[in-house]
């Protein structure tokens, strides 16, 4: 990546101290290789790059505030310091800001640090990598992230695209990687992720809160698939398109998990063209009881919901196909195509009539 009119770190502080109004109205490239000058020049900048920068332990890469308009790129390979804390390692915020990294970079979490066979709720404590957190009218674009210690992005934006973005866990399959979910969605707005390469050991997409959520042309291999939820305390995941997308060697497929005895909405959600292969436990599940299984309560709707052409196989100790609602919690439901088969039928349980539950 060519940058022109680069102006060195040195060279930028020592006109900061002169005129900071003047500097904010002029156009400035910032090239950073040492983490410290980051924080007190950042928001200077217009082309924020960050080449091979080391995160201190228990410290995060603040890129927050940004000045509108920035470019933030990543160079070469950025590292993080060990530390057992809650991270995030990463966070971003600002308006029309573009998130990018030039080709053959990575962010490495190198999570092996923290893997312990557990997940948010025991062991060792683990950071989550990436937030982006008021990160509005903005874009991320070909990140390329590496053995996230737990939890990796966590979008919480208005009109954010997250694109081409890929996460690469494979390395945690069996060194006890857990909760390495790829995308968690809570309070997000006209957010767009497409041509994600996901490789994980939890939810590849997770969206508990939001409105008018875009999800297309993802690969997600080895974790718990697509989910909307888990829904409850009175959230609502509303007018969501997940299409276009394989979910390979996966423990779930497409999911809508709902949590008994809490109120909340799932409304207007469509899954269409999504290839299904090696699902191991369910290949479809809409389930009402996910903190309680077998008591699905009917607090929250799950409503306005198309399942067209969902198809592919799951391993015979799962399940193809498992609905269970509560009493008149389901329904307006469109079923077309839904052909998943090499599993078990499920005793499903007041789904509605549009809907089935065998395998096809
Ligand atoms: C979402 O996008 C629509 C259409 O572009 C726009 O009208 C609306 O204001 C956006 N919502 C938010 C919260 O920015
Ligand atoms: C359902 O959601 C989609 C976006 O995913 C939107 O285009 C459509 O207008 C919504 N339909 C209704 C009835 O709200
Ligand atoms: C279905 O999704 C696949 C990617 O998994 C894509 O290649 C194909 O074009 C999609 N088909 C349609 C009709 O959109
Ligand atoms: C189901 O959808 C139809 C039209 O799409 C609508 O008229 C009806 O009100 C919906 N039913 C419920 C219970 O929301």
């Amino acid at each position: 990546m060519h940058i022109s009119n680069i102006l060195s770190v040195a060279s930028l502080a020592a006109l900061t101290a002169a005129a900071p109004s003047e500097l904010e109205r002029r156009q400035q490239n910032c090239v950073f290789t040492d983490f410290d000058k980051i924080a007190p020049l950042k928001k200077y900048c217009d082309v924020i790059a960050l080449r091979n920068i080391h995160v201190p332990a228990g410290k995060s890469l603040d890129l927050t505030d940004l000045k509108t308009g920035a470019h933030v790129i990543f160079e070469g390979k950025t590292t993080f310091g060990y530390a057992e804390w809650d991270g995030p390692l990463v966070k971003v915020s600002g308006k029309q800001i573009t998130v990018r990294q030039t080709e053959g970079s990575v962010l490495d979490g190198e999570g092996a640090r923290w893997w312990d066979y557990h997940g948010g709720n025991g062991g060792k404590t683990k950071p989550h990598f990436f937030s982006a957190h008021n990160l509005d009218d903005s874009r991320i674009e070909g990140i390329s992230v590496k053995n996230s210690p737990v939890h990796c992005f966590s979008l919480d934006s208005k009109n954010l695209v997250v694109s081409g973005v890929k996460i690469d866990n494979s390395d945690g399959d069996d060194k006890g990687a857990y909760n390495t979910d790829a995308f968690d969605v809570a309070h997000s707005y006209n957010l767009t992720i497409e041509n994600a390469w996901v490789h994980n050991q939890d939810d590849c997409l997770a969206i508990n809160q939001g409105d008018n959520i875009r999800f297309t042309n993802g690969y997600c291999y080895g974790g718990h698939g697509l989910s909307i939820g888990s829904v409850g305390d009175g959230n609502t995941v509303s007018n969501v398109e997940i299409t276009n997308s394989q979910i390979i060697n996966s423990m779930n497929g497409v999911r809508i998990k709902t949590k008994s005895g809490h109120t909340g909405e799932v409304r207007n959600i469509t899954y269409r063209n999504i290839t299904l292969s090696g699902i191991t436990d369910y290949g479809l599940i809409v389930q009402q009881d996910y903190n309680n299984p077998g008591h699905a309560t009917n607090g929250i709707k799950v409503h306005e919901i198309t399942f067209d052409n969902i198809h592919g196989t799951a391993t015979q100790k799962g399940y193809n196909i498992a609905l269970t609602c509560g009493e008149g919690s389901c329904y307006n439901w469109t079923w077309k195509n839904v052909k998943i088969h090499g599993a078990r039928d499920y005793k499903c349980q007041n789904y509605p009539s549009t809907a089935s539950c065998s395998a096809a």
